[in-house]
């Protein structure tokens, strides 16, 4: 599984990402389909992108009982996306029920990545929201080593945790990691960040790229330049 820049449509509708995606002629970048755009425009849109032939990661981040998750990824794994996640707080249960559920037919299946603790989650608010008194990193290791244990091929984190997952689950399980900023660009509301040199030099599979190539005065050009950092070509 090669390495690959993810762009984040996070876009109010069908509208605003075809037109995004337009101006790409040649290339069909690696795309995320996120809550805001699937619940204004259901399956469709993701029918849409595969059509025009984007890979597409669904990142629907579910969290249910067990057999309601089982179900839904039954669902989703007939829409052909090419990755899709849950959250590893639902337990080693419902890990395994959702790669049952996403499992087609003829065995295979798109990559089911798990959320450990969400970025935007600090080790203080964990800790008295959420009741874990162990460390944010701890807790990180523990859910991957659970999706592991659950058949998952690996997890969204920040890049900052990539080597840690890397050095609990090997090197060939797998890192999706958001939160990555050009050097000479604007943070916005991201706060663990790094470029995509670094996220490569760390370990990271994937990256989600989303406002730096999306609100770029030339988005295939910043989409270009992310790639040649992270992918080197
Ligand atoms: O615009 P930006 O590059 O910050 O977009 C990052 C994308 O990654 C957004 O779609 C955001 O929802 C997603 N994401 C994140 N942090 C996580 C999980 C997902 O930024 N922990």
């Amino acid at each position: 599984m090669g390495k690959d820049v993810i762009i984040a449509l996070d876009f109010p509708g069908a509208a605003e990402t075809l037109a995004f995606l337009d101006a790409f002629s040649g290339e069909k970048p690696y795309v995320k389909v996120g809550m805001e755009l699937f619940y204004a425009e259901g399956p469709a849109i993701v029918r849409e992108l595969k059509r025009r032939g984007h890979p597409i990661f669904l990142d629907l981040k579910l969290h249910d009982i067990p057999n309601t998750v089982k179900k839904a990824m039954q669902v989703l794994s007939r829409l052909d996306v090419d990755m899709c996640n849950l959250h590893a707080a639902g337990t080693i249960e419902m890990m395994e029920a959702a790669r049952e559920g996403l499992t087609r037919p003829d065995g295979t299946r798109p990559v089911l990545l798990a959320v450990t603790q969400l970025t935007s989650t600090s080790e203080e608010r964990m800790q008295r929201d959420l009741l874990i008194s162990a460390s944010i990193n701890d807790t990180i290791r523990h859910y991957a080593r659970n999706a592991q244990a659950a058949g998952l091929d690996g997890v969204v984190c920040s890049p900052l945790e990539a080597a840690l997952v890397k050095a609990a689950c090997g090197a060939s399980f797998l890192t999706v990691t958001p939160g990555v900023r050009f050097a000479d660009g604007a943070a916005g509301d991201q706060v663990r960040i790094t470029t995509p040199a670094k996220a490569r030099e760390i370990g990271s599979d994937y990256i989600v790229v989303g406002r730096p190539i999306t609100a770029a005065d030339d988005p295939v050009a910043a989409y270009r330049r992310c790639r040649e950092e992270f992918v080197g070509k």
